[in-house]
C-alpha cells in the first residue's frame, strides 16, 4: 500500500481533532493550502485575474474532496496566444502544491503529432521494440501524486496531438485510468489535476480584436463582441464535441499589454535582485530602460520578447559590470542608443 503511512497519519490527526473538540471535525486528506497556492500565483502571474479566480475555485473544490470518484480531480483547458502565462500558471500550481520545481508531469503534444510517435504516450504495444520495458511518457509518481497531494499533469499544445492520442486522452478523462499496452499495467489519474493548453483560436480572436481597433468601429467606440463565438468556432474546428464535453472548464488567457508588462518586469527584476543579493549587489533600472524593455514588444509573442531582452541583453551587461567592478554594491542600468549600460548607482 503506497500511501499507507500518510493514511494512518491523517486518521490519527482526525481522531485527535475529534477528541480535542467534542463534535466531529471535518479534516481534508489534502495537505495543500489553496490560499498559499493562490498567493504564489498572484505574486507571479500578471493580467490573468479571471483565470486565477477559476484556479482558486478549483483548488477549494479539490481540497474539499467531494468530486466524482472515477474521474480525474479536475480537467481544465487553457486557451490563449503564445507567451501569456498558460504553462507558467500550471508550473507554479505544481510547485506550490508540492514544494519543489519538478513536480509537474508535462507532455508536449507537439512531439506526438506524427502517428509514428503516438505510441510513445502509452509505451510500445506487446511485440514491439521497447514493449518489455513498458516505458510511457508518463511518470506514474508525478501523475498519481500521493494521499495528501494531487498529481499535476500538463498536456501542452493539445491541438497538435494526433487523433489516436486524443482518443487515448478521452478515455483518461472518462475513466480516470490509462491502461498501458505492455502487460496489464495502468496509470491512475483519479488523484490528478489535468491541464491542457492550446493556441487554437488565438489568431482568430486576435484578428477579431484588431478589427475593432481600426476604422469606423473604433471611431464609434464599438467594443469587440462575439469573441466567445469566434473562440468556440475555432475550438470546434480543432476538437470533437465529445472531447470538449469532458473538460470541466475552458479558460481564455488575455493578451498581455502595456501595464502588465511593466508589472512583469518588476517581478523579473525582484527575482534578479534576490540573486544579486547573494553577491552583495543591487540593481536599479532607469525609467528609459524600463520603457525600452517593454516597448519593442509584439503582441503576437506575448511576454517572451521582454523576457528574452531581460535575459539576453540586461543580464549579461549586469554580469559584466559585476565582474569588472567588484567593489561596487549598487548598480544602475540605463539605455543609450539601444545599448544597455550598467554603472554605479549615484543618488
Ligand atoms: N501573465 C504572465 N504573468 C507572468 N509571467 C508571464 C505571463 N505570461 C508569460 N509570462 C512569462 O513568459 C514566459 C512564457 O510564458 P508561458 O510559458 O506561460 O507561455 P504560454 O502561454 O504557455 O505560451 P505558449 O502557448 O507559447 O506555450 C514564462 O517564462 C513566464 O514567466
Ligand atoms: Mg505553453
Amino acid at each position: 500500500m503506497p500511501f499507507i503511512n500518510e493514511r494512518l497519519e491523517a486518521n490519527r490527526e482526525s481522531i485527535d481533532a475529534n477528541r480535542a473538540n467534542s463534535g466531529p471535525v471535518r479534516v481534508s486528506r489534502f495537505r495543500f493550502q489553496p490560499e498559499a497556492v493562490m498567493t504564489r500565483l498572484r505574486a507571479n502571474i500578471v493580467g490573468q485575474n479571471e483565470a486565477l479566480a477559476a484556479m482558486e475555485a478549483m483548488l477549494v473544490r479539490v481540497k474539499a474532496d467531494i468530486g466524482a470518484e472515477n474521474r480525474p480531480l479536475a480537467v481544465h483547458l487553457f486557451l490563449g496566444s503564445t507567451g501569456v502565462g498558460k504553462t507558467e500558471t500550471v508550473r507554479l500550481i505544481a510547485e506550490a502544491i508540492h514544494g519543489h520545481q519538478d513536480a509537474l508531469c508535462r507532455i508536449d503534444m507537439n512531439t506526438l503529432a506524427q502517428e509514428h510517435y503516438a505510441a510513445a504516450l502509452t509505451g510500445a504495444p506487446p511485440g514491439y521494440v521497447g514493449s518489455k520495458e513498458g516505458h510511457s511518457l508518463f511518470d506514474p509518481e508525478k501523475v498519481q501524486g500521493s494521499f495528501s497531494k494531487p498529481g499535476v499533469v500538463l498536456f501542452d499544445e493539445i491541438e497538435k496531438a494526433n487523433k489516436d492520442v486524443v482518443r487515448t486522452l478521452m478515455n483518461v478523462l472518462d475513466t480516470g485510468r490509462l491502461v498501458l499496452p505492455a502487460g496489464n499495467r495502468e496509470i491512475d489519474f483519479r488523484n490528478t489535476l489535468i491541464f491542457m493548453t492550446s493556441n487554437a483560436g488565438a489568431l482568430d480572436a486576435e484578428a477579431h480584436e484588431q478589427r475593432f481597433q481600426r476604422g469606423w468601429r473604433r471611431w464609434l467606440g464599438v467594443s469587440p463582441t462575439g469573441g466567445e463565438a469566434i473562440r468556440d468556432a475555432a475550438l470546434r474546428r480543432h476538437f470533437d464535441p465529445e472531447f470538449l464535453n469532458r473538460i470541466d472548464q475552458i479558460l481564455t488567457f488575455n493578451n498581455l499589454a502595456g501595464d502588465w508588462l511593466d508589472a512583469l518586469l518588476d517581478i523579473e527584476l525582484a527575482a534578479l535582485n534576490r540573486r544579486l543579493a547573494r553577491k552583495q549587489a543591487e540593481l536599479w533600472l532607469s525609467p528609459q530602460l524600463r520603457s525600452h524593455l517593454c516597448q519593442g514588444y509584439d503582441r503576437r509573442y506575448g511576454a517572451r520578447e521582454m523576457m528574452r531582452a531581460f535575459r539576453q541583453r540586461l543580464e549579461p551587461a549586469v554580469a559584466g559590470a559585476l565582474l569588472a567592478q567588484p567593489e561596487i554594491t549598487r548598480f544602475r542600468a540605463d539605455v543609450h542608443d539601444r545599448d544597455i549600460r550598467v554603472s554605479q548607482y549615484v543618488e
